[in-house]
């Protein structure tokens, strides 16, 4: 069977075979026996954990083992300013926020706001300062502590950034870029020596420590190739190899099989974090794909789908109650339950969330000073 899906951290398409993935990257799945090592130190699970969400990793032991031997770690995660945040951004986010409670882990988030100038001709670096400085409401707006989290942007922590990511380059030829990323001849010098720069934070926990102090990145898989590159030349700097844990993709409300992941470049079928009510009401209701048959009738003789219902997907990473979860997808399975009715369901669920994010990124606008880094 020929492969139809494609996940660089330029391109993701397609429906996505994730078991496939796993062996194509050479990551690991996040199996029963580590899931268990977790939870021996965090009591409970996060919901993304036990529903697989976040399903693979690269030395997520050696951050155990780490904790194990009573040494911190810090997270690192990042996003680059190209347009306002949607709900597919804030996955990995609640996630560190999750792990910063549990392990009482310093946070490092880049903004590299570079990195969409370079690769998209339209956007301008006055652009991705605008964005960045939204974005940074919403990353906020998740409930990071502002004592162990620091927010940069590239431009403006590149003092400290530039040269260690200049030893980075140093270690990274031309002809690795080219075949990692599927770069060819003409793009350009931005382009090329920009995976530098994204893999510094994951050194900057034993730079700022003055010690060997291990990164753990929690991200989607799509920018899991930055960071085997970052682990080429960690060694070769003296630093310890990096950890990531990898989650799915938020399907677009069209489903994974027609539009892919959740995208900023899709207006109607994308659920942005300072939607309306009434706006995530109609984009549901419209185009959220549904697993349920043509007719009432039908669908109360043979039921539905809820593996390929994208509203019904949307809960089970929205809605934390598993019980209910659970009752939801017999009910709609066995016809019990219709579209309409998970629809209405899952409208609320998203609604409820973005009320109280909506709410918490207002109150962002005056504590933004309190997290940033700068040089
Ligand atoms: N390249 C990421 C993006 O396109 C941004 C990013 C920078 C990032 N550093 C990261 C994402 C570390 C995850 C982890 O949005």
């Amino acid at each position: 069977m020929t492969k139809k899906y494609t996940v660089t951290p330029w391109e993701v398409s397609g429906e996505i075979d994730y078991a496939k993935l796993i062996r194509e990257f050479g990551v690991k799945p996040l199996d029963d026996k580590i899931i268990a090592r977790i939870e021996k130190h965090t009591k409970d699970l996060h919901y993304f954990l036990k529903r697989k969400i976040f399903f693979a990793h690269t030395y997520f032991d050696t951050i155990l083992e780490q904790v194990e031997k009573g040494n911190k770690f810090y997270l690192y995660t990042g996003r680059a300013p190209s347009g306002p945040v949607h709900l597919g951004h804030l996955i990995p986010w609640m996630f560190c926020k999750w792990l910063q409670d549990k392990f009482n882990a310093t946070l490092l988030f880049q903004i590299p706001d570079e990195e969409k100038f370079l690769f998209n001709e339209n956007l301008t670096l006055e652009d991705t300062k605008k964005w960045a400085d939204e974005n940074i409401l919403d990353i906020i707006a998740v409930g990071f502590d502002p004592k162990k989290t620091k927010i940069f942007l590239d431009t403006e922590y590149a003092k400290t950034m530039y040269k260690h990511a200049c030893r980075v380059s140093k270690k990274i030829t031309f002809s690795t870029v080219k075949t990692t990323f599927g770069f060819t001849d003409s793009f350009n010098l931005g382009q090329i020596f920009y995976t530098s720069m994204q893999s510094v934070p994951a050194f900057l926990p034993t730079i700022l420590e003055g010690k060997t102090t291990y990164c753990l990145i929690p991200c989607a898989i799509d920018q899991q190739p930055h960071f085997f590159l970052t682990n080429d030349v960690a060694p070769k700097l003296g630093y310890p190899k990096t950890a990531t844990i990898l989650s799915r993709f938020l399907p677009g409300l069209q489903g994974m099989h027609q539009e892919g992941k959740m995208s900023s470049s899709v207006e109607q079928t994308t659920i942005w974090t300072t939607d309306t009510p009434e706006k995530v009401r109609n984009k549901i209701m419209k185009y959220a794909f549904s697993g349920g048959r043509e007719t009432v009738e039908q669908h109360r003789k043979l039921g539905g789908n809820p593996d390929i219902d994208v509203s019904y997907q949307y809960l089970t990473y929205f809605l934390e109650d598993s019980n209910k979860l659970k009752q939801i997808y017999e009910d709609y399975k066995s016809g019990k339950m219709l579209t309409g009715e998970l629809k209405e369901i899952t409208i609320a669920v998203i609604n409820k969330f973005l009320k109280e994010h909506q709410a918490r990124r207002e109150k962002a606008k005056n504590i933004v000073e309190k997290f940033m880094l700068r040089d």
